[in-house]
């Protein structure tokens, strides 16, 4: 307890002046710590296909409750597992940057909200290699919902973040287009992404800027 010894010993305002000179040290060494993280900005297109051809997403549960009341045809617990494409552009024809691969479940007795968690494996470009995770409220009745970034490996390795969330379209009943912006914020001293090589990275494509 050398704090509270310390503390004991020292006259009153001396300590709170000391006290104070700490604080202040800590959040600079915090706002020190946040201008070393670079913060990576990534938009891509879902592709969410629950059915038909080409489908990616696939019902796993069947929640045994009466019809949910914000969403007919499905009950509470409702979960469908994803291996979701992940394009450049708003068309499944686009340029494939990756997958979505998890599972959401409706998680509100009320309300139409999916809670999402699934991890982003980037499968070109960039960040070829690297995983975002991402959990989080998923309210399909609001235009953007902001879901998690909680980690990563690769150039995302301890990412933290959010993920703004939009409906771009209905490409049919069963093929849902999302948009998704990634805000992550990774360390300093987080590995650098691979070389962007000319020819095999088209930046501009990609929509990847560092910010
Ligand atoms: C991504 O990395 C894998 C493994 O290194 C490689 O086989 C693949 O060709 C790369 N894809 C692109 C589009 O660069």
């Amino acid at each position: 307890m050398a704090f509270v010894s310390m503390a004991a010993s020292m006259p009153r305002a001396v300590f709170i002046a000391s006290l104070v000179a700490a604080l202040a040290m800590a959040a600079a060494g915090g706002a020190a710590a946040a201008r070393g993280g670079r913060v990576i900005h990534l938009r891509f297109y879902m592709h969410d296909i629950t059915g038909g051809p080409g489908q990616t997403a696939v019902q796993v549960v069947k929640g045994p409750g009466p019809a949910h009341p914000a969403m007919p045809g499905s009950h509470f617990g409702d979960t469908t597992v994803i291996d979701d494409a992940l394009t450049e552009g708003d068309s499944a024809a686009s340029r494939p940057l990756g997958r979505a691969q998890g599972a959401y479940t409706l998680a509100s007795l009320g309300e139409p909200v999916l809670w999402v968690s699934m991890t982003v494996v980037l499968t070109g470009g960039a960040y070829n290699g690297s995983t975002i995770a991402v959990v989080g409220r998923d309210d399909v009745s609001a235009s953007v919902r902001e879901l998690a970034v909680v980690g990563g490996t690769g150039a995302f390795r301890r990412a933290t973040g959010h993920v703004l969330w939009r409906t771009a379209r209905m490409e049919s009943r069963d093929h849902m287009v999302l948009e998704l912006d990634v805000y992550a914020t990774v360390p300093g001293a987080s590995p650098p992404p691979p070389p962007r090589a000319a020819g095999a990275v088209r930046q501009e494509g990609l929509n990847l800027f560092n910010l």
